[in-house]
């Protein structure tokens, strides 16, 4: 179970996590830029995922195993973590916090940072454990200081971890958020061909949406007629991945006003899609940029 939900057979590293972290770092540039007119907020910057900082890993999960990465290409990468800390114009959040279910990576983007750290006026803070447990306190803190906080959340993991109610905590507060939703690479395979959802928990907890509802979204009856009279067969929607994507967009406007319907869709080396970055608001400002940004990757 665990594979299946958690461990995508994709090429972390590749070119989509560049396009991705491209995508994210324009659209920070951006909302500091004008964030720092603004100066009555206190920015914090969330990030959910954040990792070691590294591309690399000692982890042995078959996904990394497949990084395949020259030591060149090791040296060079920057996570969303110090893309964030190295903005141009001196661009910066006040607050910084970074969530990773594993101490050790954290300790390591602690290391990775500690340079970094010095640029800035206030510590970072490295949070270990669930990100759902710590954007449900994000929500909270937000709600008690509602006119003195803007947030920027970064929901970037590999697989299905979110769940909808950490999510919906964050209704009614001033946040801006991309979320990495695995459309292919996972809700796609749990959505079995015939309907027979083996995963439902796991999908109702991630859409926020009960059984039936997500084979409404997802299935249709059809009848023929054969030799011994009608029969009916439920068939999945042709463009799954697409219908995913759409319906995840559709769950975030129930939160926030505005959001991208045509969020980025990253492909693997055969165009396939694999994820798809989706962005919501409560700004129309902010999601011009962010579909300008989309076009522009
Ligand atoms: C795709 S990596 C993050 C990459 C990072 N954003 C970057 O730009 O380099 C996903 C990370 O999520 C962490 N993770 C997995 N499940 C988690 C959970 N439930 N809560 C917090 N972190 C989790 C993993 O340990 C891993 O470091």
């Amino acid at each position: 179970m665990k594979s299946i939900l958690e461990e995508p057979e994709v090429k972390w590293g590749g070119t989509w996590t560049e396009i991705k972290l491209d995508a994210f770092a324009k659209y920070v540039s951006a909302y500091l830029n004008i964030m720092r007119k603004n100066t009555y907020w206190k920015t914090i910057y969330f990030d959910g995922f954040a990792g070691s900082g590294e591309r690399k890993t000692r982890d042995v999960s078959p996904l990394y195993q497949q990084l395949m990465i020259t030591e060149q290409e090791e040296k060079l990468y920057k996570g969303a973590a110090e893309r964030v800390l190295t903005l141009p114009n001196n661009l910066s959040f006040d607050y910084h916090y970074f969530i990773d279910a594993k101490e050790d990576s954290l300790k390591k983007l602690e290391n990775k940072l500690s340079e970094l750290q010095k640029t800035k006026k206030y510590p970072f803070k490295f949070c270990p454990g669930d990100s759902n447990q710590w954007l449900l306190k994000l929500a909270q803190a937000m709600k008690e200081n509602k006119n003195s906080y803007a947030s920027l959340v970064l929901l970037d993991p590999f697989g299905m971890q979110i769940n909808w109610e950490s999510i919906e905590s964050l209704r009614d507060t001033r946040t801006d958020i991309w979320i990495l939703v695995p459309t292919g690479v996972i809700v796609n395979r749990l959505l079995d061909k015939s309907c027979n959802l083996t995963h439902s928990h796991k999908l109702q907890s991630f859409f926020g949406l009960s059984e039936d509802e997500i084979k409404q979204a997802f299935y249709y009856k059809e009848s023929h007629l054969t030799l011994f009279g009608e029969q009916e067969a439920t068939l999945k929607v042709t463009k799954p991945i697409e219908k995913i994507a759409k319906l995840y967009a559709q769950r975030l406007k129930t939160i926030w006003t505005y959001v991208t319907e045509e969020p980025l869709r990253l492909e693997n080396s055969k165009g396939v899609p694999i994820f798809h970055f989706v962005f919501a608001s409560n700004n129309q400002s902010a999601l011009k940029i962010a579909k300008q940004i989309i076009k522009s990757v």
